[in-house]
């Protein structure tokens, strides 16, 4: 099978079908990833550019590493560095990029919609790396694929997804992609942080963190987004942690088998305490190695690549 799309620009729109085909395409992936020798050749000779306008550790090295394991050509541009400081347009950069080859153009942006934008006006495939408060599509597909390889299937799950939703990208995908595999998905936030409508994309709003919880496969924090709060939303740090913080005593009494899950960069001791994040169920580290895989599978499927 074949993915059906040119660009990846967010789950609102992404089949089922072509969910399901990068999760399997990625089990493949992830043999190379945790394996001795990570290299294959099936981008040989193509070109994968990351352009990111925002910070990133983990979805710019996961690229950068994807394209190179499997043989392509990895270029970073540095946005500080590079003509956009000197007033170059987004449509511009991405034709500058292409006319140098780039077959892949991996972006992240602090405005909704500029991958969208660059996809209209160029040949070359757009990955959406994150942007604004739209979509984070690659966050929640390395999400989607943890759950399911350590439950076997999304079909059932229940996931609660709790903390800053209001500025949250990756809240959004996982709410689209996981209601499209038959997962559910419970959301608790400060009143301050919870977007108008949320619940029209089919998640349950709860009223205490009990309440999201309770009977839940997957305990899913996020991380507060001070950068792009223009005013408080809520009164401290610790009146955060308080309400709204995993600890030990709010998971107790939960299935043992749940996973505890964070997208990262993890803010310790607010979103969820130290002993959570490095324990037993914590499946932090195990994203970071899957966001690898699915970024392969990604890269691979949108230069034509094939897969079950
Ligand atoms: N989860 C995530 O997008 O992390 P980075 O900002 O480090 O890429």
């Amino acid at each position: 099978m074949k993915l059906a799309v040119k660009d990846v620009l967010g789950l609102e729109y992404m089949t089922p079908q072509d969910i399901e085909l990068i999760l399997n395409t990625a089990k493949d992936m992830k043999k190379i990833v945790t394996g001795r020798m990570k290299r294959v050749n099936y981008l040989q000779g193509r070109t994968v550019i990351t352009l990111f306008y925002e910070n990133s550790t983990r979805t710019r090295v996961s690229f950068e590493l994807a394209a190179k394991y499997m043989g392509a050509h990895a270029v970073n541009v540095s946005v500080g560095v590079s003509s956009v400081a000197k007033g170059e347009t987004l449509i511009d950069t991405g034709r500058t990029l292409e006319a140098m080859g780039a077959d892949i153009i991996v972006i992240r942006h602090s405005q909704a919609g500029a991958p969208n934008l660059l996809a209209k006006n160029i040949k070359a495939s757009v990955v959406n790396a994150g942007d604004g408060m739209h979509e984070h599509p690659t966050q929640a597909l390395l999400d989607m694929y943890t759950m399911r390889e350590y439950f076997g299937t999304l079909k059932g799950l229940k996931v609660a997804i709790i903390g800053d939703i209001y500025h949250s990208r990756v809240a959004r995908s996982n709410i689209f992609g996981l209601t499209k595999m038959g997962a559910s998905v419970k959301l608790y936030a400060p009143s301050t942080l919870v977007p108008p409508g949320i619940e029209k994309l089919g998640a349950k709003l709860c009223s205490s963190i009990e309440e999201a919880v309770d009977g839940c496969d997957v305990v899913m924090s996020l991380r507060i987004q001070m950068e792009r709060q223009k005013k408080a939303l809520f009164p401290s740090a610790n009146e955060y942690t308080r309400f709204f913080g995993l600890n030990p005593e709010r998971i107790v009494n939960l299935n043992d088998n749940i996973i505890l899950m964070h997208p990262g960069p993890v803010n310790r001791g607010i979103e969820m305490t130290s002993n959570l994040i490095d324990g037993k169920n914590s499946m932090i580290n195990q994203q970071v190695t899957n966001g690898v895989a699915v970024r392969m599978a990604l890269l691979y499927l949108l230069t034509g690549g094939q897969s079950q």
